[in-house]
């Protein structure tokens, strides 16, 4: 179990000598599902898109990563994973924190993620962090069938009085706190 001390990450921008290991803890975490380096690539190059890695204080390889798409008032969180062996350590939580505190310097005042009605532990995680919850009906472009699987879409409205699981990251000097 790597220790996550309190929860506390350093984030970055996704980098070429981050990607075997993002690309490790994807597909432990989706398996056949997993993105590959060329989609991490293309998401990343997109207008608006961006990946960042986050890293343990006293650790040179990333223990997490989320893929955000900024509209010109939402923020989507379009994918977030923790690596297994720091799971339930707080990590999520304060990802999810740091792209809500850098959404209050912003217009952006709604943050949202669209998870798999069957991902219970994606849900689980976004229901703990006070965000309500829609059912969505998604057209599964892959397929050649109309196939339409159920999602939950999580949203939340972003206002200075957080959720108070999250309540003290947003005490931390917001002038200089950017995801
Ligand atoms: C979802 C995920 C990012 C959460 O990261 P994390 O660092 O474990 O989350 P935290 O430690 O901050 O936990 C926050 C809350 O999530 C919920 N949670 C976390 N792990 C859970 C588990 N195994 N079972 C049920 N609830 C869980 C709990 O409510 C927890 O709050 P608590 O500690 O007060 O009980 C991580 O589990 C993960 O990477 N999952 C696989 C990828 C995924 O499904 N991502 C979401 C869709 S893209």
């Amino acid at each position: 179990m790597r220790i996550a001390q309190g929860g506390k990450v350093n984030l970055k921008p996704l980098g070429q000598v981050d990607i075997n290991q993002v690309l490790d803890i994807e597909r432990e975490t989706f398996g056949d599902y997993a993105w590959d380096a060329e989609m991490f690539r293309a998401f990343d190059n997109l207008p608006s898109r961006e990946i960042l890695v986050g890293f343990l204080t006293k650790d040179s390889s990333p223990c997490c990563y989320l893929g955000l798409y900024r509209s010109q008032r939402t923020v989507e969180i379009i994918t977030i994973v923790v690596e297994d062996l720091c799971r339930n350590q707080g990590i999520g939580t304060e990802l999810v924190s740091r792209v809500e505190v850098s959404m209050l310097h912003t217009r952006r005042r709604v943050a949202h993620a669209i998870i798999s009605e069957t991902n219970e532990l994606g849900c689980e995680f976004f229901k703990s962090l006070g965000y309500q919850s829609r059912i969505v009906h998604i057209e599964d472009v892959m397929s050649d069938e109309d196939d339409v699987t159920d999602s939950i879409e999580f949203y939340k409205n972003i206002h200075t009085e957080p959720h108070n699981r999250i309540g003290r990251y947003y005490q931390d000097d917001l002038k200089n706190f950017r995801v």
